[in-house]
C-alpha cells in the first residue's frame, strides 16, 4: 500500500537538473531524487566521474544523463539546459549545487580565487536559473533550490569570498521567490553545515589540519558530529516535492544545530 508521504514524495515523470552532480551533496541528491522516480540530468566538469554516477543510477533502475558543463560559463549553462529539455522535455527541479571553497582572508585571497568562488556558486546559480526559468514560467510550475551554507547566514573564519557567495544566494533566493511565486515557481535554498564530502578533507588540508583534528572541531556542536551527504540530500528531496508545497523564499539550515547558538 502506498502511504500519503510516499505519494507526496513521488517524483515519477519529473526531471531534475543538478549542477556539480558527480560528487558529494550533488551526487547524493541525484541518487535520492532518482530513487524517488525523477529522471536526473547531472552536470559537472569531470566526465569520467559524472558518467560513473549516471551509470550507478541506471544500474539501480533509474534514469540519468550526464553532461560536461562548467557553471561559470553562460554558453555551457545554456547548452546543459537545452540538452536537458531536448532529452526529457521539461525541467521540474533545478538544484544549483556546484560550489568551490578556498580558505582565505581578504588579503590572502587572490583575485582568481575570488572569481572562482563567486562565479561558481553565485553566477552559476544565476546562469542556470536564467536559462531554466523560461520553460518553467511557460508551464506555470517548477522548483529551484540553491546550495548556500551555514556561512551564508553567519560569518566564518578565513571564508570571506565563500560567505559573500553563499550570503548572496540566501537573498537571491528571496528575490527570486518574490518574482516567480505568482507563476507557480518555488525558490528556496539549503544551508548545510559541515558535511562529509570531498570538500571537507580538501579544506582540512588547505588549513594544515589532520582529518581527525578537523572532525574534533565538530564535537562541541549540538549534535556533536558533521553531516552526511545523504542527510543534506533528504532536505533537497523535501524542497523538491509537494511535501514543501507552501515553502518558498526560505533558507533551510541543515547543520545539526551548528549555527543555532
Ligand atoms: N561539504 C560541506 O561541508 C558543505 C557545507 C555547506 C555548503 N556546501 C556546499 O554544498 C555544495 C556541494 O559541495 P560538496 O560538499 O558536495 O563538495 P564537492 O567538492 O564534493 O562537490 C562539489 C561539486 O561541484 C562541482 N563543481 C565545482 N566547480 C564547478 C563548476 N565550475 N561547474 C560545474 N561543477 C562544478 C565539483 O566538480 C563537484 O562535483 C557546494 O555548493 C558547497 O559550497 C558544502
Amino acid at each position: 500500500m502506498t502511504t500519503t508521504s510516499q505519494r507526496v514524495e513521488d517524483l515519477t515523470g519529473k526531471t531534475a537538473l543538478i549542477t556539480g552532480g558527480s560528487a558529494g551533496i550533488g551526487r547524493a541528491s541525484a541518487i535520492l531524487l532518482a530513487r524517488h522516480g525523477a529522471q536526473v540530468a547531472i552536470t559537472g566538469r569531470n566526465e569520467e566521474r559524472g558518467r560513473k554516477v549516471a551509470r550507478e543510477i541506471e544500474e539501480a533502475g533509474g534514469e540519468a544523463h550526464f553532461m560536461v558543463s562548467d557553471v561559470r560559463f553562460a554558453d555551457q549553462c545554456q547548452r546543459a539546459v537545452g540538452e536537458t529539455l531536448e532529452r526529457y522535455g521539461r525541467i521540474d527541479i533545478l538544484f544549483n549545487n556546484a560550489g568551490v571553497y578556498y580558505p582565505n582572508t581578504v588579503p590572502d585571497c587572490s583575485e582568481s580565487e575570488w572569481d572562482l568562488t563567486i562565479d561558481t556558486s553565485l553566477k552559476g546559480a544565476f546562469l542556470m536559473s536564467k536559462y531554466s526559468l523560461p520553460s518553467m514560467i511557460e508551464r506555470g510550475s517548477g522548483v529551484i533550490i540553491h546550495c548556500s551554507s551555514g556561512w551564508g547566514i553567519q560569518g566564518g573564519e578565513r571564508a570571506a569570498a565563500y560567505c559573500a557567495a553563499k550570503g548572496g544566494l540566501v537573498v537571491m533566493t528571496k528575490a527570486m521567490a518574490i518574482d516567480h511565486g505568482p507563476r507557480g515557481i518555488r525558490v528556496n535554498c539549503i544551508c548545510p553545515g559541515d558535511t562529509d564530502t570531498p570538500m571537507l578533507p580538501d579544506d582540512a588540508k588547505q588549513r594544515g589540519l589532520s582529518w581527525e583534528s578537523y572532525l574534533e572541531g565538530a564535537s562541541d556542536r549540538p549534535m556533536g558530529r558533521i553531516g552526511s551527504a545523504e542527510e543534506i540530500a533528504r532536505a533537497v528531496l523535501f524542497l523538491s516535492t509537494d511535501a514543501s508545497s507552501f515553502v518558498t523564499g526560505t533558507a533551510l539550515v541543515v547543520d545539526g544545530g551548528g549555527i543555532a547558538g
